[in-house]
């Protein structure tokens, strides 16, 4: 088992689940402020030159899980490690926002998709090594084409 304690917490525009885009198309533009506690704000020093941070955060208003999941996505279910369902045995979400802004211990965001009050467990900066062309999106890919071609 590990233990682990909350950084901080997300400051969102979301109160309820029903609020945030969800689906094939979403767009995930919405503002809020990752509140940093003030003992771990020095662990923020030079985080300004970055534009994107990874964000990972707990589910912590979901109990239980699903190994297989049915994604609003796709009419299919998947395994839960091949989606990012809220219903994973470890309940972690992981995020990329663009870093608008850091006043002290508070850094403006935007593209969050949590609900607010969710505690963080870490920020990362946001690197991607991986050339365009060599993703895969797996099911996401079939799914995005059934639905081109019902809207068609
Ligand atoms: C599909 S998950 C994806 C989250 C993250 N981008 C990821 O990939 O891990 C996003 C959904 O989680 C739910 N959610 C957000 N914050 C939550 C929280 N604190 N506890 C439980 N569910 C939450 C909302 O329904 C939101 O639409």
């Amino acid at each position: 088992m590990f233990a682990m304690e909350p950084i901080g917490v997300v400051r969102s525009p979301y109160e309820e689940t029903t609020q945030i885009p969800k689906g094939l198309g979403a767009e995930h533009r919405a503002e809020g402020v990752l509140e940093i506690l003030p003992q771990f704000e020095a662990g923020l020093l030079d985080i300004e030159g970055f534009s994107h941070l990874y964000v990972i955060w707990v589910f912590d208003r979901v109990s239980g899980y699903d190994l297989l999941a049915s994604p609003p996505s796709d009419t299919r279910s998947h395994g839960v490690f091949a989606t990012r369902s809220l219903r994973r045995p470890n309940p972690l979400g992981l995020t990329v926002v663009e870093l608008l802004r850091r006043e002290g211990p508070n850094l403006y965001v935007r593209g969050v998709d949590m609900l607010d009050g969710t505690p963080i467990l870490d920020i990362k900066p946001y690197l991607s090594s991986v050339p365009v062309n060599e993703l895969r999106r797996g099911w996401l890919a079939e799914a995005e084409a059934r639905q081109s071609k019902e809207d068609r």
